[in-house]
């Protein structure tokens, strides 16, 4: 396997890039998964929203972020007055990556640089249909995949960011010309596994971000 570029069609046509994507070889992780999980949303959407890699309710499923992270975005998303259904919403990764201890249920194991780079031609491909206004990063595997693995989430969360004049910033060249603004925030995942006294603050911290990225798109 050696990433998605040749499975990818020709086309800026989200329903035949889904359509090819469910055949994809580019890595090992469609091996174990049940099946690809593809963006969704409007190709006329200005906000395009990319997740770090579908988890197990969205493998069973098929759709991005319907399970218990999807249910914290879906909170952030309405405080924001953002619609879920007028953004499209995607993943770095579109196979699920997982661990399965011994008669247990799947746990998530986060995507490497190789599944990453390796996925990345879908998600170029699905930034030249959508040709976005803005970009949310939502965690650290989606802002090294698109801004380079110098960039810190810690460090520029919430910020409007020009990805061709940040110094921070290394953008892959197969997204260089794909790129509008971005903005980084923290995953919905990392409101889950924070403190459940803090969980409200935190998902008030991730609204007022998706809130600017979509006053700005
Ligand atoms: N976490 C993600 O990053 N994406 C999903 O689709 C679900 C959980
Ligand atoms: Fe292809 Fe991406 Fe799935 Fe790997 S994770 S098989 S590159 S769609």
């Amino acid at each position: 396997a050696v990433g998605a570029e040749e499975f990818v069609p020709d086309s800026r046509r989200i329903d035949r890039l889904r359509k090819a994507a469910a055949d994809c070889r580019g890595c090992d992780l469609y091996r174990h998964a049940d099946r690809v999980v593809f963006g969704e949303g409007p190709v006329s959407a200005r906000l395009l929203l990319v997740g770090e890699q579908p988890g197990d309710r969205e493998d069973r499923a098929g759709h991005p972020f319907v399970g218990p992270a999807g249910r914290i975005l879906d909170e952030a998303l309405e405080q924001a007055g953002v619609a879920r259904s007028q953004v499209y919403l995607t993943n770095v990764v579109k196979h699920f990556k997982f661990t399965r201890p011994e008669g247990r249920r799947r746990l998530h194991k986060t995507p490497g640089r190789t599944e990453i780079v390796a996925c990345l031609p879908w998600l170029a491909a699905e930034l030249a249909a959508v040709k976005p206004r803005v970009v949310v990063c939502l965690g650290a595997t989606a802002a090294k995949a698109l801004l380079g693995n110098r960039f810190r989430v810690t460090r520029r969360r919430g910020e409007l960011l020009d990805p061709a004049a940040d110094p921070d910033v290394t953008v892959d060249e197969r997204v260089a010309d794909l790129l509008p603004r971005v903005l980084a925030t923290m995953h919905p995942s990392a409101v889950l596994r924070g403190r459940p006294e803090e969980r409200a603050a935190a998902v008030a911290d991730l609204a007022d971000d998706l809130s600017a990225a979509h006053r700005a798109a």
